[in-house]
């Protein structure tokens, strides 16, 4: 979490799942029970699930700071973890440029996953790091 005196600002939100080498779409569907596949004891692959900035703090270097700082502190807290994982649309661009400049890469895409607006089709972009040192 970030914060700035009272507020919070910012948020990263993540699960601990059972590994699993190949994501499948029915794993990032929205409402799925985490109860299902969090594992903070066994689990391996770190699903970062999401992450915002409120709007009037974006744009100023929070996020980029705020993703890889909540990366390294869940990395540091559970070092069982070998992998990170998650799905952003294609059209974040300021997500994926966070994304990728902390080493993530594309590993699956589900094409036409995302439908924000009822008839536009955006594809979902699977993302994956090596947690490094552990
Ligand atoms: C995605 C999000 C967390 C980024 O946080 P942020 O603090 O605004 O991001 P930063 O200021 O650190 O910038 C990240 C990148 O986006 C670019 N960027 C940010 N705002 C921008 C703007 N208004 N115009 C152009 N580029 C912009 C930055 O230049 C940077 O890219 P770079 O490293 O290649 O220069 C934030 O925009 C957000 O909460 N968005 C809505 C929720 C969301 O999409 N979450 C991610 C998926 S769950």
């Amino acid at each position: 979490m970030a914060d700035s005196g009272p507020e919070c600002i910012g948020c990263f939100f993540s699960e601990i799942w059972k590994e699993s080498s190949i994501p499948v779409v029915e794993q990032f569907t929205l409402g799925h029970d985490i109860l299902e596949r969090h594992d903070p004891v066994h689990g391996t692959m770190l699903y970062i699930a999401s992450m915002t900035i409120s709007p009037a703090f974006r744009g100023k270097g929070l996020g980029s700071m705020l993703f890889p700082g909540c990366l390294d502190r869940v990395a540091a807290t559970f070092p069982q973890l070998t992998y990170a994982l998650l799905l952003v649309n294609e059209t974040w661009r300021h997500a994926r440029a966070i994304y990728e400049a902390t080493g993530f890469k594309e590993l699956v895409r589900f094409k036409d996953f995302f439908t924000p607006y009822g008839t536009a089709h955006e594809d979902g972009i699977v993302m994956r790091r090596a947690i490094q040192g552990n």
